[in-house]
């Protein structure tokens, strides 16, 4: 766990075990050094002479000292030269990886307080609130773990202690800027902590009682159907997934009111497969190994609705997390059946692995009817496709709406959950063409494309209403090389939502 805490640059305190600076590169960092406070820079400027440390992106310099003989550290991490970000300025995103490494800088030595020094918010040209933002949630970030089967207690998390040293003037808007960065915080932690969890453990009735337990606590309203109640929907997508598990089948609803009248409403929608075998189109064992990650956008978004709750932004939000099983089993769906969804549509299974698009169909469908939404994005670990397309670094972004496209796009970029389109361009709509049904869920092989085809099943069941589809099975898990994750979930699109929640403008 991570215990942050804001002290005034002029009260700074002088027992830290690690006292970590972001640097941007410089020709002469001598004179950067001269900056900071002097007696770490009396100690620091023979190295920086010797040019040990430029500030490239990447850079690291973590020194040892003796003080009466405890040892300390200093601590230079890089954030590359203004040239190579966005508009002469550092990008945020370096920034936030300055901050993961800060922190594995004290997991690696085992310490257990650190200081560290906010920069210049020119820097990044954004707001000191933002930026301080930022740093508090790419920490608690990188300090999640998910440790609680280790039994050897030196691979368990460690507690460290950061105070972030702020400028004087604004110690007081900084608590409320914290209070809001550690909710966001702390809902992306607990996606992941969701999506970590062994899917033995996480099951649809387990998800869903998770649920109750936010609405209860951050006192939103939540409906859960079962699977029983879901067959008498007419839900036929759902039903047809879940027939393979022995488990129930849910769809979760919750709703944030934000109590003004005539306020717009967004609507959130989750793929929740807490487990994904293939069903009887079976995966081969190693596509299978991480399929417990196949909830992720159920948890993304009741996570986000864990956050709006308590930070209550001017709009409406309804999630709705379609939660099932994908087994196979004597009583699973076979190729070749066809399911009747919520909206009346038919669809031919050609491929039971195809198994996200049918519990959506009936989830967005769902809200589509049942409430007045102004907006709708639903998000999903839905194809392979997505990921052999663009990796894991951005998550596909499928939309026919220009302006809810460009509203999406700007929260990611505020948010770090980076997004890229994909061309949702009706030229791909034949590909999901059925002779027998109105759609097939697979796409026709001819036209690829099958994070695109897989978009356009989906477009099937969200009426008129300005619709934009996210793919995360590339950035949803295992995601490489950015230091505040870690190996397995990294709670992608939690961000990007309550980002969205919490700037909606009406258009
Ligand atoms: N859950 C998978 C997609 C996935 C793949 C997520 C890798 C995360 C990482 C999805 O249900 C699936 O199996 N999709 C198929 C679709 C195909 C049968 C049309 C796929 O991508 O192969
Ligand atoms: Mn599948
Ligand atoms: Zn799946």
């Amino acid at each position: 766990m991570l215990t942050l805490s804001i002290v005034d640059a002029k009260k700074a305190g002088s027992d830290a075990q690690l006292y970590a600076y972001v640097m941007q590169e410089s020709e002469s960092m001598s004179s950067t050094i001269k900056k900071i406070e002097k007696k770490h820079a009396v100690i620091l400027q023979p190295i920086v002479k010797q040019q040990q440390f430029k500030g490239r992106v990447g850079d690291v310099l973590v020194l040892p000292y003796d003080v009466e003989g405890v040892v300390q550290y200093i601590s230079l991490i890089g954030l590359g030269s203004v040239g190579n970000g966005i508009n002469g300025k550092i990008d945020i995103e370096t920034y936030r990886r300055a901050i993961g490494r800060m922190i594995r800088i004290a997991e690696s030595r085992k310490i257990d307080s650190i200081s560290f020094e906010l920069p210049s918010a020119a820097l990044c040209n954004v707001s000191l609130n933002y930026l301080f933002e930022q740093t508090v949630i790419a920490a608690h970030m990188a300090a999640y773990k998910y440790d609680r089967f280790l039994t050897n207690s030196e691979s368990k998390v460690r507690d460290i202690a950061v105070e972030i040293v702020v400028p004087t003037a604004h110690k007081l808007s900084l608590k409320n800027a914290l209070r809001r960065a550690e909710i966001i915080a702390r809902a992306v932690n607990q996606a992941r902590e969701w999506v970590d969890a062994p899917p033995e453990l996480l099951t649809p009735p387990e998800l869903a009682r998770e649920a109750r337990v936010i609405a209860k606590k951050y006192d939103v309203k939540i409906t859960v159907f079962d699977e029983k109640k879901i067959k008498q929907m007419g839900m036929g997508g759902l039903e047809a997934v879940s027939r393979g598990s022995d488990l129930d089948c849910q769809l979760v609803i919750m709703e944030y009111s934000c109590g003004k009248k005539r306020a717009p409403t967004l609507g959130l929608v989750g793929k929740g497969i807490t487990f994904d075998s293939g069903g009887l189109s079976i995966k081969p064992a190693q596509s299978m190994e991480t399929m417990k990650e196949d909830m992720s956008g159920a948890a993304a978004v009741i996570a986000a609705m864990q956050a709006i709750a308590q930070l209550k932004p001017n709009v409406n939000v309804v999630v709705a997390a379609a939660l099932s099983e994908n087994l196979p089993s004597g009583k699973a769906t076979k190729p070749g059946d066809i399911v009747t969804f919520y909206n009346g549509k038919t669809a031919e299974v050609r491929n039971t692995d195809a198994e996200g698009r049918l519990v959506l169909a009936d989830a967005l469908a769902y809200v589509v009817e049942q409430y007045k939404l102004d907006a709708l994005v639903d998000i999903a670990t839905l194809t392979g496709a997505c990921a052999y397309a663009i990796g894991p670094f951005f998550t596909g972004l499928m939309s026919q709406h220009d302006a809810l496209s460009h509203t999406v796009q700007d929260s990611a970029a505020r948010s770090g959950d980076r997004v890229w389109p994909l061309p949702l361009n009706d030229d791909y709509k034949v590909a999901i063409k059925s002779t027998i049904a109105d759609i097939c869920n697979i796409g026709n092989k001819r036209y690829n494309a099958g994070a695109i085809t897989a978009g356009f099943f989906l477009q099937n069941f969200v009426g008129n209403v300005p619709w934009v589809h996210l793919d995360i099975a590339g950035t949803a898990f295992d995601v490489p090389d950015i230091s505040y994750y870690r190996p397995g979930a990294t709670g992608v699109g939690v961000r990007l939502l309550i980002d969205m929640a919490c700037n909606w403008k009406e258009k």
